[in-house]
């Protein structure tokens, strides 16, 4: 076996991101011990807190940094102290800041329904069956979220605009990652646009088909996303991977989350070109229970274990994590989050620390 040396950023950001993060670091450095493997980190600032230290959500010290490592591992950002700043000052800011400079145009959101867990789950039992596995793949650095926008008078007086706009080669670099994550599940790809209205949702739905002829063996179809919002909660196993745009993906990711009834349990991973990628729970920084002890550690735990696959190629660590993980629920610890009758109720720390003796 291989050792290896990783620089990771960690940005651990506003509210329990912190204390998620800590957790993610023993497992992280457990599995280097069993591996034979070195993480180093070094620590960032980044929304809120960054705000608070230099008035920047995302000091540059930060972007160069994260560009300087093989990738980087993010808390949460955001939380109520921060809300009332003005568009291109607030926490969120820094993400999209991320994507952008680190060129991370893939966001991977894989929304897994643990057989333990389904208890959590709001579907009716006969929808749910034996699990659910669906991986959204969401476009991160074009569409609506960074066209161009501004204020205007209109004919009705004073007016705002936001510009979704996409090119053939953004279109095109998307769909291949669905495809090719595809290859490695159930081989079934549903774009996800509204070509029935949109110019740009037409163009995205023509690259995808002509990317299509590259993957035969990958079967491809089309939703419009008024009609995908409700196949989810209709019928979620006719999903594999949905491929779509940053707006809807944006939706469709917190739709297909809660379908699994456990947002504290969700990584993401946002790649690139290149190998460097941030990993990311889709949970945000929840204020309310920050500092108590109450979070759960899992969904930034299991988004080390798609750092070690992704960016580092490190499939059986991994692996281990994810079985630890798997164990520990078993075992019946559950978070607040996913607390239901008969298990034992555990906190942030003692999670970790259960996830660590699991591996
Ligand atoms: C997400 C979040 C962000 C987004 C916000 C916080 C800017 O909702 O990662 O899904 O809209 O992309
Ligand atoms: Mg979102």
């Amino acid at each position: 076996m291989k050792k290896m040396d990783f620089k990771i950023a960690t940005l651990p950001g506003d509210g329990i991101g912190p204390e998620v993060i800590e957790q993610t670091i023993a497992v992280l450095n457990k599995i280097g011990t069993m591996f034979g493997h070195t993480f180093n980190y070094t620590e960032l600032l980044v929304g809120g807190s960054a705000i608070d230290a230099t008035e920047e959500p995302l000091p540059q010290l930060t972007i160069d940094t994260c560009l300087a490592s093989d990738s980087v591992l993010l808390g949460a950002v955001g939380g109520p102290k921060w809300d009332n700043l003005p568009g291109d000052k607030r926490p969120e800011k820094a993400l999209l800041g991320l994507r952008g400079a680190l060129g991370l145009y893939a966001n991977i959101r894989p929304a897994v329904l643990h057989k333990a867990l389904k208890d959590a789950c709001p579907l009716r039992s006969d929808i749910v069956g034996d699990g659910i596995d669906i991986c959204v793949v969401r476009e991160l650095t074009g569409g609506m979220y960074f066209g161009d926008r501004g204020r205007t008078t209109g004919e009705m007086g004073e007016a705002a605009y936001d510009t979704e706009c996409y090119s053939i080669t953004e279109v095109e670099r998307i769909s291949r990652i669905a495809f090719e994550i595809a290859r490695k599940r159930n081989k079934k790809v549903m774009s996800v646009d509204k070509a029935n209205v949109l110019e740009s949702s037409r163009l995205w739905r023509s690259v995808v088909i002509n990317v299509a002829k590259d993957y035969p063996d990958v079967e491809l179809d089309h939703m419009y996303v008024d009609n995908a919002a409700m196949q989810l909660i209709r019928d979620p196993h006719q999903f594999d991977v949905i491929v779509t745009t940053n707006m809807f993906g944006d939706i469709l990711s917190d739709e297909a989350s809660m379908v699994t009834g456990s947002i504290g349990m969700l990584p993401s991973a946002s790649l690139g070109k290149g190998t460097l990628g941030m990993y990311e729970p889709i949970h945000g920084s929840a204020p309310d229970i920050a500092g108590q002890d109450k979070a759960n550690p899992i969904a930034t735990i299991l988004s080390a274990a798609m750092m070690l696959r992704y960016s580092f190629g490190l499939e059986q660590e991994a692996v281990a994590i994810e079985e630890a993980v798997t164990k520990v629920l078993d075992q019946q610890f559950r978070t607040g989050d996913i607390m239901s009758a008969g298990m034992q109720l555990i906190g942030t720390k003692e999670m970790g620390q259960r996830i660590l003796a699991a591996l």
